[in-house]
């Protein structure tokens, strides 16, 4: 198919039956369509329009952004997951506010220099904010290409992603490139879906590869798969006796780069001794609660709660930037990475139920 009928029966398809009123649609500046775009990256809309809406009313712009505490930026992310994305845009904001006066750049080469946003995000932002005739290639658009094309391979690879980029610029048209970003997005999210394509309803349906060998199922080929790792952690729940939970602040980078967490051991006598000897505490009681899992993209990590009190003094933490003992009665304004949250949700539980009997 000549690459304008293309784009031009995704158009009408997308006049129809797109989506037109997500909230980053409306009043589409840069700053709002990047927040957005980083948001979505690993993320479902139906999960991200809540986060998003909090995040522009306490964030309007890139200098409130940049000027705001990491913990407020974090804060606002907790249970998005991939933290790194929270952390580059606030990096982003910092570097657009000093180096660009406060304007996205324009040039696709400078916003793919700024952290977290890569060429398709550089795309979906140039083309949805700025009418720029860049193409874009998020995991719905390779499912859409590979399945059209009958592209083989796993668009991880490197000559998969080129040859899948290729059909992308090709098709991507001169005009209304804003309503054709959003809807191959859209036909990828919500007719051409990795289990149960909807090719009957698809205007790409006549010349679609895969529809025409009935191989939906067969692109985007997956990579073979790899059982991820297993690794343990012990959270310490380490309770004074005001009833306060000991906290760490994770260090910058890395897994919950910049989060607030329990402190991790990886065996039991390390953390008798680290309670012991470096913090000097007493050890009251200790209870073992039911371990659970959580996936990260690369390992699982099995979490073992362990619940500790102390007795006597706890002197104040020292280091008021590193730890902290935190009243988790109170709604704390630090950003917690999802099995934190639900293991202070559990002990509040606890608590109150103790409370009533
Ligand atoms: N996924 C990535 N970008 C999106 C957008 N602008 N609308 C809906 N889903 C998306
Ligand atoms: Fe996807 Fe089916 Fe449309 Fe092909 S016909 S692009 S497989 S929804």
């Amino acid at each position: 198919m000549a690459d304008d009928q293309f784009s031009d029966r995704l158009l009408v398809w997308f006049n129809k039956s797109g989506r037109h009123d997500l909230p980053w649609q409306h009043d589409r500046t840069p700053y709002r369509v990047w927040v957005s775009e980083i948001m979505l990256q690993q993320t479902q809309v139906a999960t991200v329009i809540p986060y998003y809406n909090r995040f522009q009313e306490s964030f309007p712009d890139v200098v409130t952004l940049a000027n705001a505490p990491q913990d407020d930026v974090l804060h606002h992310w907790t249970g998005l997951g991939y933290y790194a994305r929270a952390r580059n845009l606030h990096k982003t904001a910092k570097i657009v506010v000093e180096d660009f006066k406060g304007a996205f750049p324009e040039a696709l080469d400078s916003l793919i220099s700024l952290p977290g946003i890569g060429r398709s995000t550089a795309g979906a932002i140039l083309s949805l904010a700025s009418h720029q005739r860049c193409p874009i290639l998020d995991g719905n658009v390779k499912r859409v290409l590979s399945r059209y094309h009958g592209v083989e391979g796993w668009p991880g690879k490197k000559e998969v992603e080129t040859k899948l980029w290729s059909y992308a610029e090709r098709h991507t048209p001169k005009k209304l490139v804003a309503d054709y970003t959003q809807a191959i997005m859209d036909l990828g999210a919500t007719l051409c879906t990795r289990r149960n394509p909807e090719c009957e309803a698809c205007p790409l349906q006549d010349d679609c590869f895969a529809y025409n060998s009935l191989r939906q199922h067969d692109f985007p080929s997956s990579k073979s798969k790899a059982v991820l790792p297993k690794r343990e952690a012990i959270f310490a729940i380490i309770e004074n006796n005001n009833g306060e939970i000991l906290l760490e602040q994770r260090p910058p980078s890395g897994i919950w780069g910049g989060l607030w967490c329990f402190p991790e051991f990886s065996t039991d006598q390390a953390v008798e001794k680290t309670i012991n000897e470096l913090y000097g505490y007493k050890i009251k009681n200790k209870v073992e609660y039911d371990s659970f899992k959580h996936t990260f993209s690369h390992f699982h990590l099995l979490i073992k709660p362990v619940h500790i009190t102390l007795k006597g003094q706890t002197n104040r933490v020292n280091d008021a930037k590193l730890s902290t003992w935190l009243d988790i009665s109170d709604d704390s304004k630090l950003g917690f990475p999802t099995p934190v949250v639900n293991i202070l949700k559990d002990l509040n539980k606890k608590r109150s139920v103790l409370n009533e009997s």
